[in-house]
């Protein structure tokens, strides 16, 4: 008789049990949902921000112009003074002379010998094309010779641009 009763106990205490954990496991599962679902959200957003930033990032380029000083750039083009000239009648050095760059075809001096991505690559040097280049140039021009890491301070590589831009015959309109 004991045994029975003892064996009926433990079997409703095993399904009191099985519902327990039921239980548990259908409460677990409903909060990962929701957080799964949440995810997905943030990560629609956060990609939105980002393309939004890049967009006003090249905008920026434009106004930045406007607003940054020549005299700051002058200092940050020793960065690149090393391989660059950039007054007028310099000569090529490890890099092309880059005297009147701005407006200027990519690739184009005729007394340089450059790789062939950058020989190849067709466009001409605004500021918006100049800009990326600087930004990470081997991300931008995927092969060229120049080995410089890039300059990632988006107010540096303004001042910069607008200094090269004042090392010209015919400057570029800043609009
Ligand atoms: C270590 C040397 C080195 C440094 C430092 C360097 N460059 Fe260059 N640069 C080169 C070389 C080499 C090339 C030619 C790249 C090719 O042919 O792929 C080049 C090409 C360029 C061009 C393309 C010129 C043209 O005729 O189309 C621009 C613009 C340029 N560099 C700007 C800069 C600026 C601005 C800096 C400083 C922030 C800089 N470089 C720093 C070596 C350098």
């Amino acid at each position: 008789m004991n045994k029975i009763i003892v064996s009926v106990i433990l079997v409703i205490l095993l399904i009191l049990g099985i519902n327990k954990i039921t239980d548990i496991i259908f409460y677990v599962e409903k909060p990962e949902k929701s957080i799964y679902q949440v995810e997905g959200v943030t990560t629609k957003t956060t990609t939105k921000t980002a393309s939004t930033n890049s967009d006003d990032e090249l905008e920026n380029i434009m106004t930045l112009l406007t607003t940054v000083n020549a005299s700051d750039g002058e200092k940050i083009f020793k960065k690149c003074a090393a391989c660059h000239s950039i007054t007028k009648g310099g000569g090529s050095k490890i890099g092309p002379a880059l005297w009147g760059i701005l407006g200027r075809q990519v690739g184009s001096a005729s007394d340089y010998k450059y790789s062939k991505v950058m020989a190849a690559y067709g466009k001409t040097w605004s500021f918006k094309e100049m800009d990326s280049f600087i930004k990470k140039p081997k991300d931008w021009i995927k092969g060229t010779k120049m080995s410089f890491a890039g300059l990632k301070d988006t107010k540096e590589r303004a001042a910069l641009i607008l200094y090269m831009n004042n090392n010209t015959d015919i400057p570029l309109p800043l609009q």
